[in-house]
């Protein structure tokens, strides 16, 4: 069974991810997206069970695709998962740089794990978890942005965190 790994921070997840996720899980047997709980990002906006409970209701339509949480290294997560590849989506050349140091680590911590890179619909290059929380720190229209059942979940997190 050929398995894609999906990881990520998914603070929140947007359609962008989404969108990867979904295709992926046309090419592969099975997607498992990895949310990742101990990602150096400072201050999350979101727990990893409120990530993971968005995420879980995004993918809830695609009945190849799982949810787990990653607390270590990605690359040992993977091993998991026998013959698994990464897949990650690039919005601009800038995406690049930063995937191909990634590679390159995970390479050294498991040899065998590969890499794979879809290119981002032209509808999100735009678009990230960043853009989406500011959007919700104002208050700002988040239709379009990330799925429509999380947008509640979005904008309530975002009136306790505003007081
Ligand atoms: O959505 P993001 O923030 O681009 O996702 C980054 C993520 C979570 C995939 C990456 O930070 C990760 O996998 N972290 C786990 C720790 C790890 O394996 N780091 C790379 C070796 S130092």
């Amino acid at each position: 069974m050929k398995t894609a790994i999906c990881p990520g921070s998914f603070d929140p997840i947007t359609l962008g991810h989404l969108n990867i996720i979904e295709r992926a899980s046309h090419i592969f047997d099975r997607v498992v997206v990895c949310v990742a709980a101990n990602a150096s990002k400072t201050s999350p906006m979101f727990t990893v069970e409120e990530k993971v409970e968005m995420v879980r209701i995004a993918v809830k339509d695609l009945p190849n695709v799982s949810v787990e949480v990653n607390t270590g290294l990605l690359a040992e997560f993977a091993r998991r998962y026998e013959g698994s590849v990464l897949i990650k989506g690039l919005r601009a050349a800038s995406d690049f740089d930063y995937e191909f140091q990634m590679d390159l680590i995970n390479k050294r911590i498991n040899p065998a794990l590969e890499t794979m890179f879809l290119t981002a619909d032209q509808r999100y290059t735009f678009l990230s978890s960043s853009i989406v929380r500011e959007m919700a720190h104002y208050g700002a229209e988040l239709s379009g942005l990330v799925p429509e059942e999380i947008i509640g979940l979005i904008e309530g997190k975002a009136n306790i965190k505003r007081r």
